[in-house]
């Protein structure tokens, strides 16, 4: 608990804006957020920061590809970035960007606190160093050929000056935090014997400063060096709210943070760095910090250089804000990893959502509007064994709920939700409301039932409100109550009558999942061929030898090509490939008149894996080369004059 048990800060990582933000980004953004917003429903006092991590070599080196500066650059990522998180209306009190001046000030004037203590020393930096990237690299940085984790190249050993922070120093005092069981500082407990391990192999003093490139926050006593990431990173917590000016107002407030959530691969910074550095400055240490576990795809990590990303802005404009942030709160464990897939979405989609919810939502409304003249009956909550079961189970749920999310288990306070929709789904079924409706004599009964379904769905709307607010809002606009939500209302069952209820659309329409799954693989076709038009002529990422020998390539002739019938930009040619007929589908539609390839003999990747593209199988891929005519980026087809479908490789 916070220190005055009702200021609740809770940060994200700052990101870094190397790249558009994927959704394992958002998940944990979606965390903090619905975290901050049930602390807040709860009555706390809550400050939620989110940011991004601006400087170092990555940004400086991309930005100069790109020729812009790194300035112009992180701006117009960041732009992307704050559209993303007003679209899922992720409600951070603060953005905090590391090239901001009100946090570069303040990280020299943290660098001098940790100077004048005496925990900062000019030594030595040795690496392994990579000429062409001007990267140096840990031990533990580099390739499996012990070359540079980004080029590949050799690298030699090579010494720069740096400035040191003296972490070391700080070991026992580290090891006696994380250890205490009771401080519970770092969470999941799997992840704290990692870094009691970590420490207790020895730590070594930090290199704090660079001074082979200069995107970063001036030394304050040293021109030549610039400060290295994880001080000025770090620091973000404090400097957004004013430490160490002396009017620090806001940290007075909120500092110590109540929670740091931050992914398990930055769980060291977090959990000895950051620490350390504190204890320097002589100021309280975060309460807790979180390390929540990873989006997988295919068991790997997401990651843009792998392609495999999937775009959180895809699936909001089509199935909508909540059904995402539903279902990265359900189908996930908080503190593990879980594998992505559309299919397991889609499913979490139709199952929880349009069957339980919206259905439930639905029906009740419309039978009000049926059986009681669109008002909800002004009656108790009656005797029968189904009724009282329905109040109880309604009137249990918010201490469920607070109790899961006080252990940061989304999931399960969202089971907890769910349980009283499904039990109110099964009270349908067994009051059977039509049957009650078919004699007059039942008319008390079935006010009852429909009243108890309407105070149930208001339960429901409370109790959603942190996790899903415009459903929540939707709801109470079909039972005809007022948005004002107060979460203490979800522990009564006896607040509903005399509401005029509206019926609306559903407020999770059912979907197709088979349609739906054909529909995104031809999104992502599409978004693949509009990400190959717009190639720029930057090279991507250099290949390794054994990267490039994976790849098939054969000789084949065009025997036919027509127009997609239902992609504008997709042509699909017939292609003789030796013995072989295949279907190959590119997208040169803009470019190339499918008449003028017939016959051209073409160099095909014949063992590409075949995927569907609008509903037609394309079984390896024609190689187009990308070059600038007239100033233009376009696509040349790679012909030969080879005689017939001889292996070339
Ligand atoms: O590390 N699954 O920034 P970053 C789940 N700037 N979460 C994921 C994820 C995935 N596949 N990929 C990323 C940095 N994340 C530093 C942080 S903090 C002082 C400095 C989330 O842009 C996860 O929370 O690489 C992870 O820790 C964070 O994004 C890393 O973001």
């Amino acid at each position: 608990m916070s220190k005055d048990n009702k200021t609740f800060y809770i940060t994200t990582p700052i990101y870094y804006p190397s790249a558009n933000l994927h959704i394992g980004h958002t998940y944990c953004t979606v965390m903090a957020d619905v975290m901050a917003r049930f602390k807040r429903a709860t009555g706390h006092d809550v400050r939620f920061l989110t940011g991004t991590d601006e400087h170092g070599q990555k940004i400086q080196t991309i930005a100069n590809e790109k020729g812009v500066s790194p300035q112009e650059y992180v701006d117009d990522v960041v732009k992307g970035i704050k559209e993303l998180w007003e679209t899922m209306e992720i409600s951070y009190d603060d953005f905090i960007r590391t090239t901001e001046d009100r946090h570069k000030e303040r990280v020299q004037k943290i660098f001098m606190q940790l100077y004048e203590k005496g925990d900062i020393y000019k030594g030595e930096y040795e690496g392994w160093y990579c000429t062409p990237c001007e990267s140096f690299w840990t031990d533990s940085q580099l390739d499996e050929n012990k070359g540079c984790p980004d080029c590949g190249r050799p690298v030699s050993k090579e010494k720069e000056e740096a400035y040191f922070f003296r972490l070391s120093k700080y070991s026992d005092r580290l090891l006696e935090l994380l250890k205490d069981e009771k401080r519970n500082f770092l969470q999941p407990e799997a992840r704290k014997n990692e870094m009691i391990a970590f420490i207790e192999q020895g730590l070594e003093d930090l290199s704090i400063s660079r001074s082979s490139f200069d995107w970063g926050i001036p030394v304050p006593i040293d021109e030549k060096h610039v400060i290295y990431v994880w001080l000025d990173a770090l620091s973000n917590y404090i400097t957004a709210l004013g430490y160490p000016d002396k009017d620090g107002e806001l940290y007075d407030k909120y500092w110590p943070a109540s929670f740091h959530l931050v992914g398990k691969e930055i769980v060291r910074f977090h959990t000895i760095i950051w620490p350390a550095m504190l204890m320097s400055m002589d100021i309280p240490l975060p309460e807790h910090v979180l390390g929540h576990g990873w989006l997988l795809i295919d068991g790997g990590k997401m990651s843009k250089s792998k392609g495999n990303v999937v775009d959180p802005v895809k699936l909001i404009e089509r199935y909508g804000v909540d059904a995402l942030k539903y279902f990265l709160l359900r189908e996930y464990t908080f503190g593990q990893d879980g594998n992505y897939t559309s299919e397991i979405m889609l499913k979490r989609l139709n199952y929880d959502l349009a069957n339980d919810l919206g259905n439930l939502v639905s029906r009740t409304v419309s039978m009000i509007d049926k059986y009681c003249g669109g008002v909800v009956p002004k009656v108790g909550v009656g005797t029968d064994t189904f009724a009282l079961e329905l109040r109880d189970i309604a009137l249990s749920r918010a201490e469920k709920v607070e109790e899961e999310m006080d252990n940061f288990k989304f999931n399960n306070a969202l089971e907890e939700i769910w349980i009283l929709v499904r039990r109110a789904n099964k009270y349908i079924d067994e009051t059977m409301p039509w049957v009650l409706a078919k004699d007059e004599a039942n008319k008390s009964k079935l006010d009852e039932v429909m009243r108890n379904l309407a105070e149930a769905l208001r339960v429901i709307s409370v109790l959603l409100y942190p996790f899903m607010h415009t459903t929540s809002s939707e709801m109470r606009k079909q039972l005809g109550l007022s948005e004002d939500i107060n979460w203490e209302d979800a522990k009564s069952f006896d607040m509903i009558g005399g509401e005029q209820v509206q019926k609306g659309e559903p407020i999770f329409p059912r979907l197709d999942i088979d349609k739906e799954l054909e529909d995104m693989e031809k999104m992502k076709a599409e978004s693949q061929d509009s990400s190959e038009e717009s190639v720029d002529l930057e090279l991507k990422d250099e290949i390794q030898f054994d990267d490039f020998a994976k790849v098939d390539l054969r000789v084949g002739t065009i025997l036919e090509a027509e127009k997609h019938p239902k992609a504008d930009k997709l042509l699909v040619f017939q292609v003789q490939l030796g013995t072989e007929k295949r279907q190959i589908i590119s997208g040169v539609a803009d470019i190339y008149k499918p008449e003028d390839l017939v016959n051209k003999k073409v160099i095909v990747v014949a063992n590409l894996a075949p995927r569907k593209l609008r509903g037609l199988e394309s079984k390896g891929m024609i190689l187009f080369a990308d070059n600038i005519v007239d100033g233009k980026e376009t696509l040349e087809l790679v012909t030969t004059n080879a005689d017939d479908g001889n292996a070339v490789m």
